[in-house]
Parts: C-alpha cells; sequence; structure tokens
C-alpha cells in the first residue's frame, strides 16, 4: 500500500482512486477526501491542471483499459465517475456511449478485482429512471455491473444517483427555480459521494443513493402551490415572492419532492435548496447577480 497523503493518515489508511479525476464531480471531490483523511490516487486520461497536489496521479483510458492495472493498484475503494453524459447525446453515437460508459465501466471493475479492490462507489444519475434514453440506459446497465460484482465477487458499492448539476448559465433560472424542481446542488453531491465513500468504507453490500435536493416541501404545501404558487413559496421560504417578481420567475408548477432511496443508510442531508438561493440572492445587485457565474 502507498500512502501518497502526506498529512494525517487517512481512516484506517485507506486508499481511495479516483477515476475521471480531472471533471467535474472530481475535482470538487478530491480536496473532500483528502480533508477526510483518505489517500488518494487520482486517475484521467491524461494529468490535468489544477489538481490537488497531495495525490499521486495515474494515467489511464477506459476505452482500452491501458493504464488501469497500475490505477488501482494500491487502491482499498474505487471511485469510478467517467461517462458521457445527457448534453453529449446530440453528438456522440450510441456505440460511444456503451464503450465508455458500459465497457468501460466493466474494465474498470474488473481492473479492481485483479488489484483486490473490493469497495466500489459509482455515479449513476436520475437518468436511470429514463432508459428509452441511451444516457439512461447506460447507467441501468451500469447498475446492473455493479450488482454483477457484488455477487460474483464480493464488491460492495454504492450507486449515487446525482439529479442535474451541470455547470449553469442563468444563476436565477438555471440554478435557483431549478432547485424547486429537478436540479440538486454540487455541494450537496459531492457531500453524498463522501457520506457514500465513508458507507462502503465500513459496510459490505449494496446501496443507491439518491443524491437529490433537500426535502423542504410537504403534501399539503403542494396542494396549496396549485392554488397559490407565490404566497405559498413566500410562506415557505421567505422574500421568495420579491425575489420571484425581480427575476420574473415561472414557478407556477408545483415543486418536485425529492426521493430519499439511501438517505438513511449513509447519513445524507442535502442543505441548499430553494430558500438558500433566496437568502444568497437577496442581498446582491440586479449586476451582481447577473455577473455571477458557474464555478464549476
Ligand atoms: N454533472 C452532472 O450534472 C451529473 C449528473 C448526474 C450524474 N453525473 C455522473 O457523474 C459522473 C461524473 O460527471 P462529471 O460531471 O464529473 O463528468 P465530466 O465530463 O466533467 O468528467 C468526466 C471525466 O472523465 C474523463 N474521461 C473521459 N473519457 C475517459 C476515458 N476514456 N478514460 C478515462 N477518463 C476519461 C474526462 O477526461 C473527465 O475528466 C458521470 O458518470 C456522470 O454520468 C453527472
Amino acid at each position: 500500500m502507498i500512502h501518497v497523503n502526506q498529512g494525517a493518515p487517512g481512516p484506517n489508511g485507506t486508499c481511495v482512486v479516483i477515476t475521471g479525476a480531472g471533471g467535474n464531480i472530481g475535482r470538487g471531490l478530491a480536496p473532500r477526501l483528502l480533508a477526510a483523511g483518505y489517500d488518494l490516487t487520482l486517475s484521467d486520461l491524461k494529468p490535468v491542471d489544477g489538481l490537488v497536489t497531495e495525490a499521486r496521479f495515474a494515467a489511464a483510458d477506459l476505452r482500452t483499459g491501458a493504464g488501469l492495472q497500475a490505477a488501482t493498484a494500491d487502491a482499498d475503494i474505487l471511485v469510478h465517475l467517467p461517462a458521457l453524459h445527457g448534453i453529449h447525446v446530440v453528438d456522440h453515437t450510441e456505440t460511444e456511449f456503451w464503450e465508455l460508459n458500459v465497457n468501460g465501466t466493466f474494465r474498470t471493475l474488473q481492473a479492481a478485482v485483479a488489484a483486490g479492490v473490493r469497495k466500489v462507489v459509482w455515479l449513476s444519475s436520475q437518468a436511470w429512471h429514463d432508459s428509452e434514453d441511451v444516457y439512461g440506459f447506460t447507467k441501468v446497465i451500469g447498475e446492473q455491473l455493479l450488482d454483477y460484482h457484488r455477487t460474483r465477487h464480493g464488491i460492495s458499492s454504492v450507486a449515487v444517483r446525482p439529479a442535474s448539476l451541470v455547470p449553469w448559465t442563468d444563476w436565477a433560472r438555471d440554478y435557483g427555480s431549478g432547485l424547486l424542481y429537478e436540479r440538486v446542488d454540487r455541494n450537496d453531491v459531492l457531500d453524498a459521494i463522501v457520506l457514500s465513500v465513508d458507507w462502503v468504507a465500513g459496510n459490505d453490500g449494496g446501496l443507491v443513493l439518491d443524491a437529490l435536493h433537500p426535502d423542504t416541501v410537504s403534501a399539503n404545501d403542494l396542494r396549496d402551490w396549485e392554488h397559490d404558487p407565490i404566497g405559498t413559496a413566500d410562506r415557505l421560504f421567505r422574500g421568495a415572492r420579491s425575489v420571484v417578481e425581480r427575476f420574473g420567475l415561472d414557478i407556477s408548477a408545483p415543486p418536485v419532492r425529492p426521493s430519499k432511496l439511501g438517505w438513511t443508510e449513509v447519513g445524507y442531508a442535502p442543505s441548499r435548496d430553494f430558500g438558500t438561493w433566496i437568502k444568497e440572492v437577496a442581498g446582491l445587485s440586479d449586476d451582481q447577480v447577473k455577473a455571477r457565474t458557474s464555478d464549476y
């Protein structure tokens, strides 16, 4: 075992390898796992600027398997991230989706088996519910690959299913009102993944975790919302009326309540909802809001 974190030893000296470490989620996850005390190996197609320096880097290409043996060699836990996703459907073929999302996942799980890794956190998606779409279909197959490797090879796993956290272009509409519907804050997703790593580190078996926004709206609130969206929003989220009117947000559809699969098991308690966004935006000028760009 190589312990590459030069600081405090990881929880029980546990080493995590992150594949796709240079992407949106990987960049946020590495510092958090380091802060939690894990040792890290980062892997991607090639070294990426700006990654944490307290980790070893191992290049690997999931389409061929080159480098996977070295990347997984010293790991106790694999966090597997690379995938083509929803935004790639327009300019990538179904075969390309299959190669990276399915074959790439299978190869990486097989490398984990060969390296003696017995714990995996894999990024599924809420697109799992839409198996008629190629992206969602590859997430269905991916979760089946986890099931297979658990029963055949004793690999414990968590399949984390985030809602969309893609970088937003309009902080009011994409991000703010998005938190009422199908979006989740990236920090909550990163919390969900760290908790999943903690869970597999200490448990055997398999879990699915819905990485979604907080459950802050009750069934009664949804009924009220149908009759009076803005009034109900203002009752639930102080200051909502003025912010909704200021940005001309359409919140006429009732909010979506999250499914809470796996929340209790891993201790997931998301905290960023429409109300936290209202509080943040209320103190800012229109120019400050317009200038706000996604930091990921
Ligand atoms: N971002 C979201 O909104 C979102 C929502 C739900 C689920 N997810 C899932 O989370 C995971 C990570 O998402 P992300 O946003 O960080 O993705 P991303 O596209 O930002 O990063 C993917 C990383 O994988 C690497 N990669 C691509 N092809 C590779 C290959 N052949 N071999 C090795 N590495 C390769 C890329 O270089 C990149 O660094 C994905 O599985 C995605 O389906 C993401």
